[in-house]
């Protein structure tokens, strides 16, 4: 791998070439109506959540050989090794299809909406979301490099890395619920809090009903401490990512920025956050 990936703008937000090469094909894509499309900003626990996901529908079978990258390809990727993810997602031989995207929800391909396919969200508090993001900016060999710390949250607020502004991405999706009903919108914090039961909310919206024993297997299957152990979850087969410098499972809780922010740096973040978030319906914990 030569070199660190330019961040440009595509479409009005902060993109890498891994995320824009294949973009004919990414917005022309076409959706089935049973595909289930898991869309995350960055580092909000997209793994977590395609793990259940897949565990719900497939758990047991052949899905547990298979690393979570594979069983759940990631639409817009394209190049650095990966089959371009809208070719995965076509060659995936199980159906339904569980498809990944951090895209913000005005990139989506249309047909996902067209075809009126479920469509599962998660959001993580920003102050964890930018310390995760900056351990994997450091780590992933085709991200653009960290930076120092004390540049990163700037980087944060100003919509500077990958996917574009955090604002803009879970305030997009969080208004297109009101136009678009299948959809589910969790919190991380509520999965880490009672994992089950979101694992339960989760299986409502599906429309899965799963025996108390089947929800249990899945609950314990996803704790953060067994998926750390699971080589299909860890994304230890994936050469760009150098897990010696931080492991992509690297601590999985909520609350890590406060070894993280100094005092100074969380009064200013909380200050914008205030600014820009002040009004809005959506609220996160940054602590539980
Ligand atoms: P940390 O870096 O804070 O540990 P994504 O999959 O969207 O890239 O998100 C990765 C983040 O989710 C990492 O956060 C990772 O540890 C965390 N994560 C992955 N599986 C988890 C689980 N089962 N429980 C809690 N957190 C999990």
């Amino acid at each position: 791998m030569s070199g660190r990936p330019d961040l440009f703008e595509f479409e009005g937000i902060s993109l890498t070439h891994f995320f824009t090469d294949n973009w004919e094909n990414v917005k022309n894509f076409k959706a089935r109506p049973d595909d289930i499309l898991i869309a995350t900003y960055p580092k909000a626990g997209t793994t977590w959540l395609s793990e259940i996901v897949d565990q719900l529908y497939f758990g047991g079978i052949e899905g547990c050989k298979i690393p979570i990258y594979e069983r759940v390809p990631f639409l817009e990727i394209c190049g650095a090794g990966f089959q371009p993810g809208t070719v995965a997602a076509d060659n995936l031989p199980t159906s339904p299809r569980l498809i990944k995207t951090h895209l913000p929800v005005q990139l989506v391909p249309k047909s996902f909406w067209e075809q009126n396919c479920r469509v599962l969200y998660v959001a993580r508090n920003p102050k964890d979301t930018i310390v995760s993001f900056y351990h994997f900016d450091r780590m992933n060999q085709i991200q653009p490099e960290a930076g120092p710390w004390e540049d990163y949250i700037d980087k944060f607020n100003s919509g500077k890395l990958v996917f574009g502004s955090w604002y803009d991405h879970v305030q997009g999706w969080w208004d297109q619920r009101e136009s678009y009903p299948r959809m589910l919108y969790l919190f991380y914090e509520d999965m880490k809090e009672d994992l089950m039961g979101e694992i339960s909310r989760v299986c409502s919206f599906l429309g899965l009903s799963l025996s108390e024993k089947e929800l249990q297997r899945v609950t314990g299957l996803t704790t953060f401490e067994v998926m750390k152990e699971n080589s299909m979850a860890d994304y230890s087969s994936i050469g760009v990512l150098d897990q010696s410098i931080s492991p992509f499972m690297r601590k999985g809780t909520v609350g890590d920025w406060k070894n993280h922010f100094t005092v100074s740096q969380n009064e200013a973040f909380d200050e914008e956050y205030k600014q820009r978030m002040g009004k809005s319906t959506l609220t996160f914990r940054m602590e539980i």
